[in-house]
């Protein structure tokens, strides 16, 4: 590297990952972490070499279509990239990252918090004991469901899948079966104890547990739809660590209060940070604010990632996680 380039980093990171962007770059950081907005992202477009962004940045065609923009390369702080229009960054020659891998394991635990949370009422048992409610143990007292041996549908079979199916398998003995169009080597799905389903339809219609690992692109948009989403079996449950808009949330609401399943368990939302009001109000509906990644390994080995990616860039070596 030459001259240090000016990165905006769009919103805070931990304080190792900001400190070794300080070092390394001129480095516009985000001490308030208010979000940047859509003016705010032209303008780091207009006057820094590189954007350190993140999901809440709506990269849009219309953002990156600013003239005259300074900015080459969009490093990307997450796997998901989703929010980034791909087709406007790459017809106008900019680069795009990620940082894949190193929130896999992290990813994969918070599934199987939300799986065993809607499977064992933990969150309603919370809410019980805080209200001053728990008048005592008793035989019937908030029965949940056994997870050990029950059948984990996949609906993708990528990094993170495979280590949600690892930890299913290996730790609960769970049967775990899948889809995915571009399934892993027959020898990969066997060591993790997973049969690969010829279709989507085939997974939510035989599984116990549903859970979502497909990346969001306009073909999974609302994959799971009205008509997808009464495939579950209303004694089955939907885990959601993907993306908001893999579900249609509207049709999930109406089958979670027909009682056509038995219980749903998120991470990510069609509009973040909104949630729909009916989900809140719902028992056998857990709630998380999009924490997949959120350990302090996982978020400073994910800044660190970011980091490496603009440093290859600005010393002209191929990027090792260019999406664009
Ligand atoms: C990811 O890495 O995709 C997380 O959801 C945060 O963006």
């Amino acid at each position: 590297m030459t001259a240090r380039p000016t990165v905006v980093v769009t919103r805070r990171l931990p304080e190792p990952v900001e400190t070794e962007l300080a070092r390394d770059f001129d480095a516009r950081l985000n001490a308030k972490d208010t979000p940047l907005g859509p003016d705010g992202l032209r303008e780091a477009l207009r006057s820094a070499d590189a954007l350190l962004c993140t999901v809440t940045d709506k990269l849009t065609a219309e953002v990156l279509s600013v003239e005259p923009r300074r900015a080459k390369i969009l490093a990307n702080f997450g796997v998901g990239f989703n929010h980034i229009d791909t087709e406007a960054a790459k017809a106008r020659g900019l680069a795009v990252s990620n940082t894949p891998d190193v929130l896999t394991d992290a990813t994969a635990d918070t599934a199987l918090t939300l799986l065993l949370m809607v499977a064992r009422r933990a969150g309603e048992g919370e809410r019980h004991v805080r209200a001053g409610q728990w008048t005592g143990w008793r035989p019937t007292h908030l029965l949940g469901t056994q997870v050990s041996g029950k059948r984990l549908g996949l609906v993708g079979m990528g990094r993170i899948a495979r280590a949600v199916a690892q930890r299913a398998h290996h730790g609960f003995g769970m049967k775990v079966i899948f889809h995915d169009p571009y399934p892993p080597p027959p020898e990969v799905a066997a060591a993790l104890g997973a049969e690969p389903r010829a279709t989507l339809e085939q997974v939510l219609s035989e599984a116990d547990f549903v859970s979502l690992h497909c990346p969001a692109t306009p073909e999974t948009h609302h994959l799971m739809n009205r008509e997808r989403l009464g495939l579950i079996r209303r004694d089955a449950f939907l885990i959601n660590t993907a993306r908001g808009d893999v579900v249609d949330e509207a049709a999930l609401v109406e089958a979670l209060a027909a009682g056509r399943l038995a219980g749903a368990a998120l991470d990510v939302f069609e509009t973040e940070p909104q949630v729909a009001p009916a989900l809140l109000t719902m028992e056998n509906v857990v709630l998380l604010p999009h924490l997949g990644s959120a350990t302090r390994e996982t978020r400073v080995a994910m800044g660190r990632r970011a980091i490496e990616n603009l440093r290859l860039f600005f010393n002209g070596s191929p990027l090792r996680d260019r999406v664009v």
